[in-house]
């Protein structure tokens, strides 16, 4: 029977085989699948195993911070790479989806091979990749499969020439929770909501900007501690906030105000695969857009997204 403990045991001693002395890197993305896949290598190697940590300036607001400390702490060996004004001015301009998704998957791997590059010597390429990816990369074929390029390093292991190891790539989702659990990961990173790799940028409808980036950072923030405060940040599977490229009329004091509308989206779900939208307590919801309203410049209306998967997705990109 599969257990987390025996998977770990068994992970590691094949890892300390497969590896050796060799020099490993890993790109790590604050998400639960890295900081596992991390972890167990570091359990096999230690340090040689180099890791990686972009800030692409399109994070969730503290978030750079706060994961790269919580991953020195796990003892793993890290770097942080800040590389915001590179993606910021590769997506200067665009607004179609795929595009943006293109433009950060391309400097993503630049800023990554580089970093790499810095290593002496490094022989693999580690990547949190889990069955369901697997499966999904297979089947990325028909025109349905394309309807968004999520896999947005897929182009990595081919560019770097570098040997690949996947330690997760035959765990589910609630599996590598599990392992990465029984591990000691960090309970902010083991319960953390999936959080797309382009980030903020498919949640700023149309170009992206440092500063609005700025303003959906501060609406997100607010967003997520509520849930958080409230204590339904663990009832949902995903939350965000989208920012729309509309600015709607509204009024304070007795000035007329002409400003940003932002969308709170907050689903169910088991996989991703489909969702349905959260039955949020209207009380939580009224109290969450006052503050939205009262606090962040420039946003003047609040909506609540109430669409579920088929036929919209999760994200709005
Ligand atoms: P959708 O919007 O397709 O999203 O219902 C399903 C799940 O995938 C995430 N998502 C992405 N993740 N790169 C990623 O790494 C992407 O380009 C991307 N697009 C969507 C989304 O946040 C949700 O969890």
């Amino acid at each position: 029977d599969w257990t987390p403990a025996h998977f770990i045991d068994e992970t590691v001693e094949q890892l300390k085989e497969q590896l050796g002395d060799d020099k490993v890197v890993l790109g790590l993305s604050g998400g639960v699948d890295s900081s596992v896949a991390a972890m167990l290598i570091h359990e096999a190697i230690g340090k040689n195993l180099h890791c990686i940590f972009v800030d692409n300036g399109l994070l969730r607001k503290h978030e750079y911070e706060d994961v790269l400390e919580s991953y020195k702490h796990m003892g793993l060996n890290v770097k942080g790479v800040d590389a915001k004004d590179l993606f910021y001015d590769e997506l200067k301009g665009k607004t179609d989806p795929e595009a943006k998704r293109k433009a950060i998957g391309k400097v993503f791997i630049d800023v990554f091979d580089t970093e790499a590059h810095k290593i002496q010597e490094v022989k693999w390429l580690a990547q949190g990749t889990i069955y369901p990816d697997v499966i999904e990369s297979v089947s990325v074929k028909g025109p349905s499969a394309t309807i968004k390029s999520h896999h947005n390093v897929g182009g990595l292991p081919e560019k770097m020439n570098l040997k690949v190891v996947e330690p997760l790539n035959s765990l589910f989702k609630d599996e590598v929770r599990k392992v990465g659990s029984a591990l000691g990961l960090d309970e902010a990173i083991l319960n953390r909501h999936p959080f797309p790799g382009p980030g903020l940028a498919i949640r700023i409808l149309g170009d992206v900007t440092p500063e609005k980036v700025h303003v959906l950072q501060e609406v997100d923030y607010i967003f997520i501690q509520g849930l958080k405060t409230a204590n339904l940040y663990n009832q949902v599977w995903q939350a965000g906030a989208v920012l729309l490229p509309i600015n709607s009329v509204g009024v304070m004091g007795d000035e007329r105000t002409y400003e940003r509308v932002v969308a709170l989206r907050a689903v169910t779900s088991v996989d991703g695969m489909t969702a349905d939208w959260c039955h949020l307590p209207y009380e939580f919801l009224a109290e969450i857009s006052n503050t939205i309203i009262n606090k962040v410049k420039g946003v003047n209306r609040v909506v609540y997204d109430i669409s579920s998967k088929p036929p919209a997705t999760i994200e709005w990109e």
